[in-house]
């Protein structure tokens, strides 16, 4: 044989993901010109792979936020985990830490969060405002996760510099969930269900197209891959044979979809710069829709 032998793979190739697939109903993404709470429970509850709400941020508010994301002195560099490039964000974290960091460090950014969102028009609120609204009408309702009264980050700010194929590598949003540091935090219950992935595009070149694979993969194929505790990265090759959408991104976009299937983001054109606001969610039991970072 002359290739190494990796784990999940066989023979030096490695072989095609297994789990669960959406049927042609499910796997689109509704695509609407302003907010519909409805659409985004549809996604919640397993209905529908994703809706992509075009146009609906404020230019000014998001010009606005831009220029305090790049202002702001608590704006940190990232690499590695589940980006392969280097990028920057300002918020907090979960991935691989142990509650109480992860708390801490979302205490110590809330202030400076707080300013930067304080914008005319600021998304992310009217967004959980109305959400919340009809989560109420069904005896549920929209909070940040929480741990002994303190509560997670509500959202990040972030900027990938694009290389490679991928600026963001294949992935899923669930397996990091099992983190055992993390152990009684009710976001580890919202795998039972679906973990949405909520993100808000506030500038964006040409690429960055969001592509998701119709798969979301059983633990047999995340622990031949050895990512049962990261989700990432999924090799491309894995992906074979199952069925991808790619969705097109423009500023002022909002989309949600279930983080559960694998996904990446592609690189964009040289020079062009993407900033999104995000965070991840779901049902933790039949009364509350948790977020989280
Ligand atoms: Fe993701």
């Amino acid at each position: 044989m002359t290739h190494t032998e990796v784990p999940g793979t066989t023979g030096g190739r490695i072989a095609p993901l297994t789990g669960w697939r959406g049927d042609h109903d499910y796997f689109r993404f509704a695509e609407l010109d302003r907010l519909d709470a409805d659409a985004v429970l549809d996604v919640l509850l397993g209905r529908r792979l994703g809706v992509v709400f075009r146009g609906v941020i404020d230019a000014a508010a998001s010009a606005e936020l831009v220029r305090r994301f790049w202002d702001s002195p608590v704006r940190k560099r990232r690499g590695g985990e589940v980006c392969e490039s280097l990028g920057y964000y300002v918020g907090a974290y979960h991935y691989h830490k142990p509650t109480d960091r992860y708390l801490d460090e979302s205490a110590e950014v809330a202030p400076h969060l707080d300013d930067l969102l304080d914008v005319p028009d600021e998304p992310t609120r009217w967004f959980r405002a109305e959400l919340d609204a009809r989560l109420r009408r069904d005896g549920a309702r929209l909070r940040p996760a929480e741990q002994g009264g303190r509560p997670a980050c509500p959202v990040l700010v972030r900027h990938w510099n694009a290389q490679g194929a991928f600026a963001l590598q294949p992935h899923e949003d669930s397996s990091q969930l099992g983190w055992p540091e993390q152990a009684g935090f009710e976001i580890q219950r919202t795998t039972e269900r679906v973990v949405a992935a909520v993100n808000m595009c506030l500038e964006n070149g040409e690429g960055g197209r969001l592509v998701v694979w119709n798969v979301v993969p059983d633990l047999a194929s995340r622990t031949r891959l050895g990512l049962e505790l990261s989700g990432s990265p999924y090799p491309v090759e894995s992906t074979a044979g199952h069925d991808s959408l790619w969705l097109e991104v423009r500023p002022g976009d909002i989309y949600v979809f279930n983080g559960g299937h694998v996904h990446g983001v592609e690189a964009s054109a040289p020079g062009a710069k993407r900033t999104t606001m995000a965070w991840n969610m779901g049902f933790c039991d039949d009364r509350n829709v948790v977020t989280w970072t």
